[in-house]
């Protein structure tokens, strides 16, 4: 029997919520940009650096064992989160933008040439587009982009076949989009791709936290996360990569730990995943990502996407009501007298004539943390035709009061600024 689960419990394990801003209650809705962590991640780091602190994969010593156990514990755990086939396939990097930036110089300077094409989509964060405009120039290899339909935010699908031509070699693709909230199928993207003899990555930075991500199921060749955005520390996330192609990958950067040997004038490189992890890691940030996989998984991915959901749709209706507001991402559906949704937890939004920066200001002055902003998908913006949006994103300790004193509070700056709106 399923239990109910107590999400005021949960949110007590968050000290950083329990406090006042600006004299009032805390209501924290940008957990797209970061995740609060939770004290069980934080005594794992405590814990580490009064005990275990050594560095990895060199010493005899105990420390130096106890540090290398707890390093490797969590690659096992990662695949384990992620259900890679091995741990082999997990390659630790900062986050998700140095996990894509890893593939786009190793596995795109090695496979990508002139007239070849990398295929992404119109709804990319700078961070998937980037990394693949740098690696173009260094091979000739050319963009194009799956389009964006509207304000709706979903890809235009039928115009998949006409972009994913076998000239595609890579198509690297946002899981959930972090300005709309759309949810795009990776698995029918995923299998669309190979389909044309095409390599495929995702971006996992807003959906690895949310919702359950196998990729063996998905069927993808990479797929990037980022620790800080799954309650996990800064600086630190993975790269997941299929063992046939990490192993065929020339490495990332040179160092300590890459190698096998190293002469005066060359060296033998490590097996991987360690070929991709030059220098000395960091331990302490993969020790409190393991921490945070434990405690998502003890709350359980598919509650926590309901949860998510729930609170989403329910700010998406409230904020429909205000007048002259414009919403991005999918809108809510009528079925079956149902009220449904296919959008993850973040709602972004525009007032006409104030821009999103004046209404997050403002928010911030009733307590509430939202984001303005072109949140790094200026691409993205400038086919919405909007400088920027305000968004709030929301995670599993967020409530229902939270969404109506973000209501109360646009309400209360609609009013200031009501004759421009
Ligand atoms: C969809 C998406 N991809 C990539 C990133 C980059 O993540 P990081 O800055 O942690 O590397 C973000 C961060 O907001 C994101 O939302």
């Amino acid at each position: 029997m399923t239990h109910p689960i107590d999400w005021a419990a949960i949110r007590r394990d968050f000290p950083i919520l329990n406090q006042q801003v600006h004299g009032r209650p805390l209501v924290y809705l940008d957990n797209a940009a970061t995740s609060q962590k939770p004290r069980q991640v934080l005594d794992a780091l405590m814990s580490y650096y009064n005990s275990d602190n050594s560095n990895v994969h060199r010493g005899i010593h105990e420390l130096s064992n106890r540090a290398t156990a707890a390093y490797e514990g969590a690659r096992k755990r990662a695949a384990k989160f992620l259900n890679a086939k091995s741990a082999k396939e997990i390659v630790f990097t900062r986050g998700t933008t140095e996990a894509i930036n890893l593939v786009a110089n190793t596995w795109g300077a090695a496979n990508l040439k002139a007239g070849d094409k990398i295929l992404l989509t119109e709804m990319e964060h700078h961070s998937n587009i980037v990394p693949w405009q740098m690696i173009a120039q260094r091979t000739g290899a050319q963009l194009a982009y799956v389009p964006v339909k509207n304000d709706e935010g979903e890809l235009d699908l039928e115009q998949l076949d006409k972009v994913l031509t076998p000239e595609v070699k890579i198509f690297s693709m946002v899981h959930i989009s972090n300005t709309l909230g759309t949810i795009n199928p990776v698995k029918e993207l995923c299998a669309k791709a190979h389909a044309v003899g095409a390599v495929t990555l995702v971006d996992a930075a807003q959906s690895a936290g949310h919702c359950m991500v196998d990729v063996q199921d998905i069927g993808c060749d990479f797929l990037a996360l980022s620790g800080h955005k799954i309650c996990g520390p800064t600086g630190i996330g993975l790269l997941y990569g299929r063992a046939e192609l990490l192993e065929a990958m020339p490495p990332y950067q040179g160092g300590g730990e890459m190698i096998a040997s190293v002469g005066f004038f060359e060296t033998t490189y490590n097996v991987i995943p360690h070929k991709f992890e030059a220098g000395t890691p960091d331990i302490s940030g993969v020790v409190g990502l393991h921490a945070a996989m434990d405690y998502l998984d003890s709350i359980g991915r598919e509650e926590i996407f309901r949860h998510d959901q729930e609170l989403a749709s329910y700010a998406y209706s409230r904020l429909a009501d205000i007048p002259h507001i414009r919403l991005f991402g999918p809108p809510l559906e009528k079925k079956d007298g149902k009220t449904i949704s296919n959008r993850a937890g973040l709602v972004s939004f525009v007032f006409p004539e104030v821009h999103a920066h004046d209404v997050v200001t403002m928010t911030d002055q009733y307590g509430v943390a939202l984001r303005g902003g072109h949140h790094c998908n200026q691409p993205l913006m400038r086919k919405l035709g909007v400088p920027s949006t305000a968004r709030a994103s929301f995670y599993f300790y967020n409530t229902h009061e939270e969404v109506d004193l973000m209501i109360d509070a646009l309400a209360e700056i609609q009013k200031f600024f009501s004759r421009g709106i």
